[in-house]
């Protein structure tokens, strides 16, 4: 099948963002990852003075993460899905939370602009066209320092891993998305980590867009193998000892 892209994908999450939360709370430790790679960000003093972008927001679960490993940090979320915004907006937040409808790829147009603490982005790569592009603007726009923390579909490279990411997919995450009127955005999410980056290939790709001391954490569970959280710096080194 032919990825989702752009406009297209945004759609397909307009869609899908009235069922969203719902479907994410049938993966046990989906909430509980996305925590601890925020955590991976070893944020100092709960966030206090820093600014923190939030790239592909959703309905803010990955909002929510970086909140509560920086309960004091100003964040700035941004989603280009209109639908999967509205939802993250109508959830209780404190006034240092915004939210911003935005691609990645248009961040300056839409008033979003560095510098940045920390750039947390969940589950989004995989959904960009030019990841390389984006990553570049990311970079660009942390303050020498800032940190980078990706919590991504990202397969190992194991054949093991592959197989069953196939078969969850084929029990439960395709029948669901049948179910919910979303056939097409949930054989987008199948075939989208099947085609991403493998972890040490997007590794590679963080280092070529200029991140520094780039580490990959996997995440417990059913999901070893198949998700991980990546670190890097612009300029600097990630402290050693950091996996939470
Ligand atoms: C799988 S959801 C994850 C949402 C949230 N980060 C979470 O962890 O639950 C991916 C989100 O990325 C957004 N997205 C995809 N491509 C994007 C882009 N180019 N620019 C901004 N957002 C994008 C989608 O609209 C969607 O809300």
């Amino acid at each position: 099948m032919t990825l989702l892209r752009d406009a297209d994908l945004a759609d397909a999450f307009d869609h899908a963002a009235r069922g969203y939360d719902r479907l994410v709370g049938l993966n046990a430790g989906y909430h509980a990852d996305l925590r601890r790679s925020a955590r991976r960000l070893r944020l100092p003093d709960g966030g206090a003075g820093l600014r923190l972008l939030d790239l592909g927001c959703g309905t803010g679960a990955s909002t929510a993460a970086l909140l509560r490993a920086a309960p004091l940090a100003r964040i700035t979320a941004v989603d280009a899905s209109a639908g999967m915004l509205e939802r993250a907006a109508a959830k209780r937040w404190p006034r240092g939370v915004t939210f911003v409808h935005a691609p990645a790829e248009r961040l300056a147009a839409a008033g979003v602009t560095g510098p940045f603490d920390a750039v947390f982005a969940g589950y989004l790569f995989r959904n960009v066209a030019d990841p390389d592009a984006v990553l570049a603007a990311v970079h660009g726009l942390l303050r020498p320092g800032g940190r980078l923390a990706v919590h991504e579909y990202s397969l190992s490279g194991s054949a093991a891993h592959r197989a069953v990411w196939s078969a969850v997919c084929r029990t439960v995450i395709l029948p669901a998305g049948r179910r919910t009127g979303d056939a097409g955005l949930y054989r987008h999410l199948h075939r989208s980590v099947l085609d991403f980056d493998t972890a040490p290939v997007f590794a590679a790709r963080l280092a070529r867009a200029g991140f520094t001391g780039t580490r990959v954490l996997p995440v417990p569970g059913w999901q070893t193998g198949i998700v991980h959280t990546f670190l890097g710096r612009r300029g600097g080194r990630i402290a050693s000892g950091g996996a939470a």
